[in-house]
């Protein structure tokens, strides 16, 4: 048993249904073997287990584990890929760097390099694109395995548009991603999520496999791309003769368990689809931002009833930093004006941890309710450093939380736990 003292922040509560920051200024977080069995102040919780050990996080921030719901694999060497729209940027950088994880020595690499990159950023439940290889794929479950990390992922599929190294037929399709669930779908905290790269990429044989997979894998997930560039969507409704979310819908891949990035460009009726369905959108805001891809329309979100968390969509998003999403999720909201949706630093938490938890079906972590498993980051910088400076002359927690937001990085990233085990030196 280990007695947590720490400053503790979280949002058990929803901010965009009247719900407050909560807030532990001198908080204490008691846990056995993974769980929060107890939560308060600290000096009482020191009163009530007087002999437990005590692991002191002073100076910072103790905050749930980030949950990144749209994450690329493959991309963890491509971030920075500056100055193209959505097409030209997978041509030019995207695809030519996820071809190399064709070779199994270059994927292991690859997926040492990504696991740790999220948790050292304080990510620790992440929706995963995987590889288009199999191979690959089994790499990055393995690696997040050793780690702890509570990923699901999948073979990302296509038939058609990409390059051909890229590309796969449906009956191929089937017959490695069903090798792949049974491999990994249930496996320790692994989870298989049905993968279809976007449906620009997909022809109707395609994703037909793709609901015939969801189907059969209980409990499995979907995920993919929509509505993100003006000039994609303008294909897709060519290709289709349906808009966008009616591509995937009529494949039956629009439900509880589906996550669609983006969604930049949605019309109302495909608004009210997802919401019917039941189906989250995961917002990556600093790649809407990078490859100009548009301002994502929240409030429309928000009205329709479509749940909304963050994803940081390395690497057409410029990094793994939760921080930096949630105040590129403000910016984005505060340069729409009277379209936007004035953010808070609540908001901003609740998107990067309790909103992802739901949307991705993990209802043991999001928030450091007692019962919940001990899924925890620990925000604290360099004692001279402007971070440090501003948390220690902060007027009250709220404040405290949007300083965390403007100033915070990686680098700042003190300490991740796990399920309880500390996964950071
Ligand atoms: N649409 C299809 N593939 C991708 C990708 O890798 N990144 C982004 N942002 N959009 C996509
Ligand atoms: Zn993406």
């Amino acid at each position: 048993m280990t007695l947590y003292r720490a400053t503790v922040l979280d949002t058990p509560q929803d901010p965009f249904a009247g719900g407050r920051l909560r807030a532990e200024q001198d908080g204490g977080l008691l846990v056995r073997d993974g769980t929060i069995l107890a939560r308060g102040g600290f000096a009482q919780l020191r009163r009530d287990h007087p002999g437990e050990p005590i692991e002191t996080l002073d100076g910072g921030l103790l905050l749930p584990g980030f949950v990144d719901t749209h994450v690329h694999y493959p991309q963890v060497r491509a971030i920075g890929g500056l100055g193209m729209p959505l097409l030209d940027w997978l041509q030019r950088c995207a695809l030519p760097e996820e071809a190399r994880l064709a070779d199994p020595s270059y994927a292991v690499a690859t997926a040492d390099d990504f696991v740790r990159s999220l948790v050292r950023s304080g990510t620790t439940s992440a929706l995963v694109f995987g590889a288009h290889f199999a191979p690959a794929v089994d790499a990055l479950f393995s690696r997040a395995a050793a780690t702890g990390l509570r990923i699901t992922s999948g073979l990302v599929l296509s038939d058609r548009i990409l390059r051909d190294d890229l590309l796969t037929s449906a009956d191929v399709a089937l017959e490695q991603s069903r090798a792949l669930a049974d491999r990994w779908h249930g496996t320790g905290r692994a989870r298989y999520a049905v993968t279809p790269r976007f449906s620009l990429s997909c022809g109707d044989d395609l994703l037909s496999v793709c609901g015939e997979l969801l189907d059969e894998i209980p409990g499995g997930w979907m995920t993919t791309h929509v509505n993100e560039n003006t000039v994609e969507v303008a294909q897709v409704e060519e290709f289709f003769g349906t808009s966008y979310v009616g591509s995937y819908d009529k494949h039956g891949l629009v439900g509880r368990r589906s996550v669609l990035a983006h969604n930049v460009h949605a019309t109302d009726e495909e608004l009210r689809l997802l919401a019917d369905h039941g189906a989250g959108v995961a917002h990556c805001p600093t790649s809407n931002s990078s490859l100009g891809s548009g301002s994502f329309p929240l409030r429309r979100h928000l009205e329709h009833g479509v749940p909304v968390a963050l994803g940081t969509d390395v690497g057409g998003g410029t990094g793994f930093s939760m921080f930096k999403e949630g105040l590129q999720a403000y910016f984005m909201q505060q340069l729409l004006g009277a379209d936007g949706v004035p953010l808070t630093a609540a908001h901003l938490l609740h998107l990067a941890t309790s909103a992802g938890a739901a949307m991705l079906g993990l209802d043991d972590v999001g928030d450091l309710s007692v019962g919940k498993r001990f899924d925890a980051v620990w925000l604290r910088g360099a004692d001279d450093g402007a971070l440090q400076v501003n948390l220690r002359n902060a007027l009250d927690p709220d404040n405290a939380l949007a300083k965390a937001f403007a100033l915070g990085t990686d680098a700042d990233v003190a300490g991740v736990w796990i399920d309880g085990e500390r996964v950071t030196d």
